[in-house]
């Protein structure tokens, strides 16, 4: 059997490494990997594959930045081709990313079977790019791995057949369950002098709260501020950085510790000691709620809820003085016991390619 998973930015790289090793494990099937070349810095890229050790790319597209029409419609015409070629029993899409959306468009349209892993997950939000690839990608796919509960009721509800689901559970913890040893091994807090439970790690990257000059500002001055009671680590993504530059700040932002962004295994270890963290990742909302860490995510809505409402994750409003009350309020999310969430238990993966070669259900 040939599956074929398509892969481009950052947040794909950790879904799919639990998968690639899953499938490996098997012998018998033939796993190719695309990669578009949506995020193309080394430290964006190559660092996850190397530490993930996920192996290279047999294809690898290199769409690089542009527009979100320009970026998706490059990788449907670089992607057609090969998978025309290849013709693979199952095309494996990941996230929620322009990459995600514009390889199921075109698995789809040629009529291969597509599964979406980490499918289900809804913000509500139509003005976020991720939302309009979520739900569009579910729409395309064949087989849906859903992260959680929740994830297949919203799937039930916008009328997708109960039988294309699966309740396979988190592959993001897969990957941190794989890694965490390794992770608390390097001791990142040490290597940058800051104690475990004393500092606080930040990131920030999502267009909402970096492309507007007013809201970053506000954003910068509540880590400024933050940072004059606690260590503050940010690394910064390539948005970010250029939005900031753009800012032209008089003085640099003060107590705010900017760094590049980070490899997997430094982060992990980063966050898994971290006092608090403040960001509006994905998939750093999930990982602080495994790991028991309190978490600020900077965003009016969550396409997941369950770490709000199980776990140690708090929506606070962009805005400098909310930011600065919820962390200083941190104290009651840190005395909350952790909670295990169903099939968040590093065995996702597995379970994903038990449906796609024994046609296991899992609901
Ligand atoms: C993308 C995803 C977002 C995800 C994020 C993780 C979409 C719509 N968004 O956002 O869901 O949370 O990745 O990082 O797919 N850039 C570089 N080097 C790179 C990649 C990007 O400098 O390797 C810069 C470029 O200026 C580029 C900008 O970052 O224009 C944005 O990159 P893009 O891939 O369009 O979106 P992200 O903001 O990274």
């Amino acid at each position: 059997m040939r599956v074929l998973s398509v892969v481009g930015a950052r947040p794909n790289f950790m879904k799919l490494a639990p998968v690639d090793r899953a499938l490996a494990r098997r012998g018998d099937i033939e796993h190719v990997i695309v990669h578009t070349g949506q995020h193309y810095d080394p430290a964006m890229s190559d660092a996850f594959f190397a530490e993930l050790r996920i192996p290279r790319p047999q294809h690898h597209l290199g769409v690089g930045s542009g527009s979100h029409a320009a970026q998706t419609a490059a990788v449907m015409q670089r992607l057609e081709p090969v998978l025309e070629q290849l013709r693979p029993h199952l095309v494996f899409v990941y996230g929620d990313v322009n990459s995600t959306l514009a390889a199921a468009l075109v698995g789809a349209k040629l009529g291969l079977r597509v599964g979406h892993v980490e499918a289900g997950l809804r913000s509500g939000d139509w003005t976020m790019p991720e939302e309009i690839n979520r739900v569009l990608t579910d729409r395309l796919s064949d087989l849906l791995f859903a992260p959680s509960r929740e994830a297949v009721d919203n799937l039930l509800h916008e009328g997708i057949p109960v039988q294309r689901i699966y309740f396979a559970g988190n592959v993001m913890i897969d990957s941190l369950v794989a890694m965490l040893p390794a992770a608390r091994a390097l001791d990142a807090p040490a290597r940058y002098g800051v104690a475990p439970g004393s500092y606080l790690v930040a990131t920030l990257h999502r267009p909402s709260n970096v492309d507007d000059a007013g809201t970053l500002r506000g954003l910068l001055e509540a880590l400024e501020a933050l940072g004059a009671e606690t260590p503050i680590i940010f690394p910064v993504h390539p948005r970010t950085r250029e939005r900031i530059q753009c800012l032209q700040l008089g003085s640099p932002v003060a107590n705010v510790r900017f760094l590049e962004p980070l490899g997997y295994l430094e982060t992990l270890s980063l966050v898994a000691s971290a006092g608090l963290v403040i960001t509006d990742s994905g998939g750093l909302q999930e990982e602080t709620t495994y790991l028991g860490v309190p978490c600020l995510t900077v965003r009016p809505n969550t396409e997941r809820p369950i770490t709000c409402h199980l776990g140690t994750n708090r929506l606070v409003p962009a805005q400098r003085d909310a930011i600065l009350a919820a962390a200083r309020d941190g104290a009651e999310t840190r005395a909350r016991p952790r909670v295990p969430i169903e099939r968040w238990d590093g065995r996702a993966a597995e379970r994903i390619v038990q449906v796609v070669c024994e046609a296991k259900r899992f609901d």
